[in-house]
């Protein structure tokens, strides 16, 4: 039987580099060919008429992006007697609804345990049950001799970033010995190294004295976690990362601050990249409602004020090449799970729902004038993908690629609620927020899976997407 032939007419396809109106030919799960231009004939005489292909997708007045790479995700993440609300099902499915066809979530090493057996029990639990294709990072929260050794198997089976964290002190935290020890082995074994960066002994020490006063809100979770702590834990990482001579990857950056111990680490040199999340960009202290309301808005790193600037840094550090990628950090909690915080801040389970938005709301961005569509396909598609190891396949609009792609209709608008969006979560941190942009259909390896806004696949249709090493790369010192 003969592979079947999709063919994505007449839009505009956007890359990292530029635009050009062009038909996409697909056969079975790959791009075969990029027909550019204005002239009918191209594609016509290549395909050989309609009649010729099995699916014709009408693009016209749409962009044709690649499919969007979230490398930034927590799905079914067990934390402190609960899990995150989107499972493997709802959270890829609620992915593909906004453009995102591959994520990367992180599986963790249980205290006392070790590394595979962790990869092995996220992969169980993903097995057969994403809606689009995922991959994965380990959160090393043990490093041991045995766990240093076990670090290269994680890579040859295929996992090849570890997240180290230098705050979360109770479940995660790892201290700088332990940190450079783990991060020479990453050196040795071409591993990248994703820090979570906030001193969160000195955080502890702040949220104990706020609790003692009666300071029990959840604004208070905001105001214990200053961004001073958060630019010295980076610092720290840098300096441990030009030790150890491994690529270093700094998570979730929320502030100004942190952003330029990052790019102060590039401008040396050293391979040091910057990840933020669309709750940096758009959401902001000023936003936090008083009272227990304000404990849907509570993730860590914090939300930053917006007086002092630290938005508009980050949205310039997207434009100017300073921030690398955007991904969600998603990780969400029900309403019910939140109110476990009532009384006391230190019990709220942190994180927000973003895995459907990443794309609109940075699409937002190039309406709002504050990057280039170019540069929006670049931090939400190609780059995520080189970052993961996982480019050309991912990432890239191109002949040998997956047929991943996402017809945008860039004049669509909506409003962000929790009545209408699709993650398996209660409540929106963006609710209300009108975005101009929405997903109109969407392909995975060549299947249409999302048609007309509405979700056409079934659980089983993603697989785990092997990956090689960090490709992104190096900016130039002193901008993009
Ligand atoms: O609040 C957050 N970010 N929760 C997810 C865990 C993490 O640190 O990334
Ligand atoms: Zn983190
Ligand atoms: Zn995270």
């Amino acid at each position: 039987m003969s592979a079947m032939r999709t063919l994505v007419r007449g839009g505009t396809v956007v890359s990292a580099t530029g635009r050009r109106r062009a038909d996409v030919l697909i056969e079975g799960e790959r791009i075969v060919a990029l027909l550019a231009g204005d002239d009918r004939g191209t594609t016509e005489r290549a395909v050989g008429g309609d009649g010729e292909v099995d699916r014709v997708i009408d693009a016209t007045g749409r962009y044709v992006l690649p499919g969007g790479v979230d490398v930034h995700t927590h799905l079914e993440l067990p934390v402190s007697g609960t899990v995150s609300a989107d499972d493997y099902t709802t959270g890829t499915r609620a992915a593909l609804l906004g453009g995102t066809t591959t994520i990367v979530d992180y599986a963790g090493q249980d205290r006392g345990g070790g590394l595979l057996e962790g990869v092995e029990r996220w992969r169980a639990r993903a097995a057969g049950r994403t809606c689009g294709d995922h991959a994965f990072h380990l959160m090393v929260t043990d490093v041991r001799p045995d766990v240093l050794e076990e670090m290269a198997d994680v890579v040859a089976a295929g996992v090849t970033s570890f997240k180290l964290f230098t705050a979360y002190p109770d479940t995660n935290y790892s201290d700088d010995g332990r940190i450079l020890a783990a991060m020479q082995r990453c050196a040795e074994l071409g591993a990248t190294v994703m820090m979570h960066a906030e001193n969160g002994i000195a955080i502890d020490v702040l949220r104990a004295q706020a609790i003692a006063r009666g300071d029990t809100e959840p604004i208070h979770h905001l105001l214990t976690r200053p961004v001073s702590f958060e630019a010295e834990a980076v610092h720290r990482a840098v300096v441990l990362a030009e030790v150890a001579g491994c690529e270093l990857v700094i998570v979730h950056i929320s502030s100004a601050d942190a952003l330029a111990e990052a790019v102060a680490g590039r401008d040396r040199g050293l391979p040091v990249f910057a990840e933020t999340c669309p709750q940096y960009l758009w959401l902001a202290i000023e936003d936090v409602p008083d009272g227990i309301d304000g404990a849907r808005l509570v993730c860590s790193p914090p939300l930053r004020w917006r007086r002092d600037g630290h938005q508009d840094v980050l949205w310039d550090g997207i434009a100017t090449g300073r921030v690398d990628v955007v991904g969600t950090d998603h990780c969400p909690f029900t309403w019910e799970d939140k109110l476990r915080g009532r009384g006391d801040f230190t019990r709220i389970p942190n994180g927000v729902g973003v895995i459907e938005h990443r794309l609109d709301l940075l699409h937002q961005g190039v309406v709002d004038g504050r990057l280039s569509l170019e540069r929006f396909v670049e931090v939400a598609c190609t780059a995520p993908a080189r970052l993961a190891g996982l480019h050309p396949r991912k990432g890239e609009i191109a002949v040998g690629a997956d047929a991943d792609l996402v017809v945008y209709d860039p004049a669509a608008t909506h409003r962000l609620s929790a009545l209408t969006h699709h993650m398996a979560v209660d409540h929106s941190a963006f609710e209300g927020l009108e975005v101009t942009g929405r997903t109109e259909t969407v392909l995975l390896r060549g299947r249409v899976v999302v048609e007309d806004g509405e979700h056409v696949g079934a659980p089983g249709d993603g697989r785990e997407v092997p990956r090689g090493p960090n490709t992104l790369p190096m900016a130039e010192p002193g901008g993009g």
